[in-house]
């Protein structure tokens, strides 16, 4: 067969051996790889697992070449001296208890020294994020001091670079386990127990999260990303996340009230493509707050739905007891992804996943809405103005 496809043996015996070299070491890099750490607690982890490589790699090769001796070696002569006898015997129990003995005992020093590594950091400055797993999205708590300050996001922890952040870890339905490999080792998280975890980013960055327990059909795509960020812009984020959902623009009595602001005159047609954007997210409001689409029933846009959605009727002012059943919408439009990492959030994509969220992530427990062109489109425009 010939075309690009055929596969023709030229390259040298060294060309091999470096692409399978950098095919081997392609796994220390990328945006998950827990040997390409961004913070203490990776680094001790990714440290250790270069250490261990080495020790089992030299003890592969000593009993390998110790095999290859026994069985290459020519036969010794039937009648041995006692002198050889004995020296077998020292050997069996320097090689095979006294040597593996010595290596264990080096590596548990060694895995002690490194749990000392991973713990918590005793600082006292730490930030406190509340992380619960749910079928299958992370719901994210910034608690704060009166609980109506608190932030509440999904699939996105923020964190300020350089500080240490303490996970308090729960889950509401199954077994779930946080791993963001390039800062931390993974924690489970279990129903009925809170397990706390913690994790530090020594530099600015998005690094990227998974679940790694089983948890149901769509584990894989319980993904989260973990933003690091100088603490000057994690506090502005934090403020502007603390925010109720951006005011939707009151209905103008005409289009030069709308519009008036000092400055050089808006062109006509940027004045009536905005009334007509603003009109729209008005439209796609009603839409979401419509009790017969039922967005309100799982879903919380702070300053919306309060005292509308099921969360809020089952148990008002007790937090503690909430049902919580989808994401929270109220800057739905700030986050990087849609549906735990499934998809980056545009326009598009939000109209995809509205569309029929069991096509692209079966077994969610996102119903599909049949919403007519209109008022999909409307609700497009409001959530997308949720930033
Ligand atoms: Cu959650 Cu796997």
């Amino acid at each position: 067969m010939h075309g690009a496809l055929s596969f023709r043996p030229t390259g040298s015996p060294v060309t091999a051996r470096i692409a399978l070299l950098a095919l081997l070491t392609t796994g220390c890099s990328g945006p998950q790889s827990m040997l390409d750490p961004a913070g203490p607690g990776a680094a001790a982890i990714a440290g250790s697992w270069w250490f261990l490589l080495v020790v089992v790699t030299a003890v592969f090769l000593v009993v390998m070449a110790a095999l290859g001796r026994a069985i290459f070696r020519s036969r010794p002569e039937a009648d041995e001296s006692a002198d050889i006898e004995r020296r077998r015997v020292v050997l069996v129990i320097l090689a095979g208890a006294a040597v593996p003995a010595v290596i264990l005992a080096v590596i548990f020093v060694h895995t002690l020294l490194v749990l000392e590594d991973v713990s918590p950091p005793r600082s006292g400055d730490e930030l406190v994020v509340e992380v619960v797993g749910r079928q299958y999205w992370w719901e994210v708590r910034y608690p704060q001091p009166g609980d109506a300050d608190t932030v509440v996001t999904a699939n996105e922890i923020h964190v300020p670079v350089g500080r240490p952040v303490s996970l308090t870890l729960r889950s509401e339905d199954v077994i779930h386990s946080l791993w963001v490999p390039r800062l931390h080792g993974k924690t489970d998280m279990i129903p009925g127990r809170t397990n706390v975890a913690w994790l530090r980013a020594d530099e600015p960055g998005e690094y990227r999260g998974q679940c790694a327990e089983y948890c149901g059909r769509q584990h894989t795509w319980m993904a989260l990303y973990v933003v690091a960020e100088p603490e000057e812009e994690f506090r502005a984020w934090l403020a502007r996340q603390r925010r109720p959902a951006a005011a939707v623009a009151p209905a103008p009595d005409s289009v030069s009230e709308a519009m008036d602001h000092p400055g050089p005159p808006v062109p006509d047609s940027v004045r009536a493509a905005g009334l007509a954007r603003n009109a729209r997210i008005r439209r796609g409001r009603e839409v979401f707050l419509d009790p017969a689409n039922r967005c309100v029933a799982c879903h919380t846009v702070r300053g919306e739905t309060d005292g509308r959605g099921t969360a809020e009727q089952a148990s008002p002012g007790d937090t503690a007891a909430r049902t919580v059943v989808g994401p929270d919408l109220t800057h739905v439009a700030s986050r990087r992804t849609l549906a735990a990492g499934l998809l980056r959030t545009n326009r598009g994509n939000m109209a995809g996943w509205i569309a029929n969220p069991q096509v692209l992530k079966p077994g969610n427990l996102m119903p599909r809405i049949p919403l007519e062109p209109a008022e999909l489109n409307a609700l497009l425009d409001y959530l997308m103005s949720l930033r």
